[in-house]
């Protein structure tokens, strides 16, 4: 298909790159806003070290601390009320996904008079589109979701149980400073779900995505790859920057939208764990490793030519044919079973989360995205009877 491509966040990637972050965000002004979540970053010093940076350049920090995981409506109107308040510059995001998801929409929110939960699209309600945002930095201190480099962010709203996503250009953030060092005080289970949410933005495109597009599935395989490959050895040994630094390189070009330029794919799984985990505060990447291998499952039978691929170019398995569905679902099975090798639920029941509300998923991420047919946009097309299939299978 015909497509565009822009991305323009400036990266930069390495180990250290850390002292970098004053002069930066010196190109932006003099007060900014360091947004920051449950405090970890200042067990591990990697605060220190981002203020000491800012410090030495002049440059004034206003700390919004406190982002939740699963970030808050309410978290981003204390941030961007604290933002006007100390005439911020420039908006610092020092964490991981939730902090990073937080910051650029509360730069966007300390731009806009109304209240910032008019900016999210849930239900495809008329929504103010945001055409502009205080520049935004972001140091991610976790690989796994990708929204150091894109222009998108998922908040959630507490009082509704409703967690959507926003996604329009003002939010690029103007710098990526990704330094994989600020990762290796990731836990074990921290680093798994990464590669896991990792692994799960690439396969979103390259399942739904239109036919004919053989450059980016091998772009994807070799995320998809790379990621297991060095995701295993970071778990193994956190202290590995090697296998630290090819995790994070994974994480962002997993969603930094080069790899499924062109393939016009749907996000059905990250739609369908955003509605579970906006009712049950669960994990993202936990919810994803739980639903993506039911999901696969569902769409294989629809089209079991790219699971045989997937199959055969990322577990080394031969098709008999190349819709040998038997072969689509030995791959899936693997794929589950990697995840579950690295630490990552594989069942609601793990998580104590039993059957009860999940017609109430389903109908809930129908509302929140569909297509003109009312289905949830993916391939195929997935009714809520089938949202409510894919969840039972993973009861
Ligand atoms: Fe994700």
């Amino acid at each position: 298909m015909n497509f565009e491509f822009q991305n323009p966040t400036r990266l930069i990637f390495g180990a250290g790159v850390i002292s970098q972050l004053g002069k930066t965000a010196g190109t932006f002004g003099t007060h900014a806003l360091l947004v920051t979540g449950g405090g970890s970053v200042k067990r591990s010093g990697v605060f220190a070290r981002a203020v000491k940076s800012l410090a030495d350049a002049g440059i004034s920090v206003h700390e919004c601390e406190g982002v939740e995981p699963n970030p808050k409506i309410k978290s981003v109107r204390r941030g961007a009320q604290i933002a006007r308040d100390e005439k911020c510059d420039v908006v610092i995001a020092l964490g991981g996904g939730s902090a990073m998801d937080a910051a650029k929409v509360i730069a966007a929110a300390a731009m806009f008079d109304g209240d910032p939960w008019e900016m999210i699209f849930h239900g495809q309600k008329k929504v103010h589109i945001p055409t502009q945002a205080l520049p935004i930095i972001t140091v991610p201190t976790l690989a796994a979701t990708g929204s150091e480099m894109n222009c998108g962010a998922v908040i959630s709203n507490e009082d509704t149980c409703e967690k959507s996503f926003m996604q329009t250009p003002c939010l690029y953030p103007k710098v990526a400073l990704v330094d994989p060092e600020l990762t290796v005080s990731v836990p074990k289970n921290q680093t798994a779900y990464g590669v896991c949410d990792i692994i799960t933005h690439v396969t979103e495109a390259y399942f739904n995505g239109v036919d004919g597009t053989p450059i980016q599935d091998r772009f994807a395989e070799g995320v998809i790859l790379n990621a297991m490959e060095w995701g295993l050895k970071a778990i193994a040994d956190g202290a590995d920057i090697e296998a630290r630094s090819q995790v994070q390189y994974a994480s962002i070009l997993a969603l930094n939208g080069w790899v499924n330029s062109g393939t016009n794919g749907g996000y059905p799984v990250h739609m369908i764990e955003h509605t579970v985990s906006g009712f049950e505060d669960i994990t993202h990447a936990a919810g994803l490793a739980i639903i993506n291998p039911s999901w696969m499952r569902f769409a294989a039978k629809h089209r079991p030519q790219k699971f045989v691929q997937f199959s055969e170019r990322i577990f080394g398995l031969e098709g008999k044919s190349t819709d040998d569905l038997d072969c689509a679902l030995q791959g899936i099975d693997k794929f589950e079973a990697f995840l579950k090798d690295i630490g990552c639920p594989t069942r609601f029941s793990e998580l104590n989360i039993d059957g009860t509300r999940i017609s109430k998923y389903a109908s809930e991420t129908i509302r929140i995205i569909h297509d003109e047919n009312g289905k949830l946009p993916a391939r195929p097309p997935m009714s809520e009877e089938d949202i409510v299939s894919v969840l039972k299978a993973a009861l």
